[in-house]
């Protein structure tokens, strides 16, 4: 049978790679409740606490008050309000750029930007570990695909080297979503600058994070002028829904003209812009919640070391727990849910065979004692590492 969907689902369970949503009565907080019980939660992207933060809520919903719900058309129809603007000329002033655009989401955005620059006769350049927005994107274009070895500038260097493509394009994450770990701008700002190629970072998990005033991994890197397209995301370290991309006023009105996914859908509620421009401002003038994360960071790092997992090469909220089978991950999730931890197993294919793992992400929503709390609870589940495949 030509639809056997079935069997495809039945095989998924067999593999126990499949996914169900868990349905939430409540915020995105430090707590998730589900099915009338509270539990920690240690899987949210929500890194600064920003998700439901008493001012941004107050933002969203005066928001509300004033311009409605839906945005009622596309950007170039009539759905780009004030608030909108206002957010996007925030951000490229936030992030030391010459314009910034909205998009509705982080995946229509890695789509718009590859789909609008690249074509035939291009290429673009993959670190392996790319989220697969940034992969369907640059499938989409129709450029030649090239991946290379996680953070390796100098096989990258190799491929531009090689290449005879009218535009090279270099796309990486700024902060693997799955790892935590950082790409190494620099080196690849050099090895673009030195084959006619450009950079295009996505910083979904460095917006808020990274930098004194949470603008992420480029400017931490010092190479906010080496990298001309800049993507990052509303819905993580801002707490809020929606995308950007911010660079030159040359991009942003190619983008403008040619971005599919920025031109044929409506734009996002300007209540969700409003409330941005909020969270925004707290991400970048509340140190506090950057410090509370490295120290959370450095307890949880020290605490499950000595218990003896494996730990990531990440400085950054996302604290992987290497597990490795698929089905020993599902396991331990459910075992420290019944300890009171929402803690989503990560399988394939969201991460190579063999490197299923427990994505623990950490919050400035997070109190040390939580931190203290997770630590009894794995040391009490017991979970090592087997038969990692890396
Ligand atoms: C690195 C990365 N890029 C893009 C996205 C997509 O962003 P959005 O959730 O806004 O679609 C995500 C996660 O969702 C991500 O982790």
């Amino acid at each position: 049978m030509a639809f056997d969907l079935a069997a495809d689902l039945a095989a998924r369970r067999e593999q126990h790679r499949y996914r169900q949503p868990v349905i939430q009565d409540g915020p995105c907080g430090r707590y998730a409740v589900v099915e009338g019980r509270r539990y920690l939660n240690f899987c949210s992207n929500d890194y600064l606490g920003l998700a439901n933060d008493p001012a941004v809520i107050n933002a969203f919903q005066g928001a509300v008050a004033d311009w409605g719900v839906g945005s009622g058309a596309s950007h170039l129809v009539c759905g780009h309000q004030r608030p909108h603007q206002q957010l996007e000329e925030a951000l490229a002033d936030h992030l030391g750029r010459e314009s910034a655009l909205l998009f509705s989401n982080g995946y229509m955005a890695n789509l718009g930007v590859m789909t609008a620059l690249l074509g035939k006769g291009d290429a673009v350049f993959h670190d392996r570990l790319n989220h697969a927005s940034l992969l369907d994107g640059g499938l989409l274009s129709g450029a030649r695909f090239r991946r290379f070895a996680h953070n390796d500038a100098s096989a990258l260097r190799g491929q531009l080297q090689r290449s005879d493509a009218r535009r090279k394009l270099v796309v990486t994450d700024g902060v693997f979503s799955m790892d935590g770990d950082v790409a190494p701008l620099s080196d690849y700002a050099a090895a673009c600058d030195d084959n006619d190629a450009w950079l295009m970072v996505d910083d979904a998990h460095g917006l808020g994070v990274l930098d004194a005033q949470g603008r992420g991994s480029v400017v931490a890197q010092g190479v906010n002028e080496r990298v001309p397209v800049l993507m990052g995301t509303l819905g993580k370290g801002l707490g809020t829904a929606g995308a950007f991309v911010a660079g030159s006023h040359v991009l942003i009105e190619t983008l403008i003209q040619f971005a599919r996914t920025y031109i044929y859908t409506t734009a996002m509620p300007a209540a969700v812009a409003s409330a941005t421009l909020v969270s925004l401002s707290k991400a970048r003038e509340e140190h506090w919640r950057r410090e509370k994360l490295v120290v959370l960071i450095q307890r949880f790092r020290a605490g499950a070391a000595q218990l003896g997992f494996t730990l990531m090469d990440s400085a950054t909220p996302i604290q992987p727990l290497l597990i490795g089978a698929d089905q020993q991950a599902m396991v331990l999730s459910q075992q420290l849910r019944e300890q009171g931890f929402l803690i989503t197993a990560i399988r394939p294919p969201t991460v190579p065979d063999g490197q299923a793992r427990l994505r623990v992400t950490l919050s400035a929503a997070h109190e040390e004692s939580d931190v203290d709390a997770l630590l009894a609870a794995l040391e009490k589940v017991g979970c090592r590492t087997s038969d990692v495949g890396r």
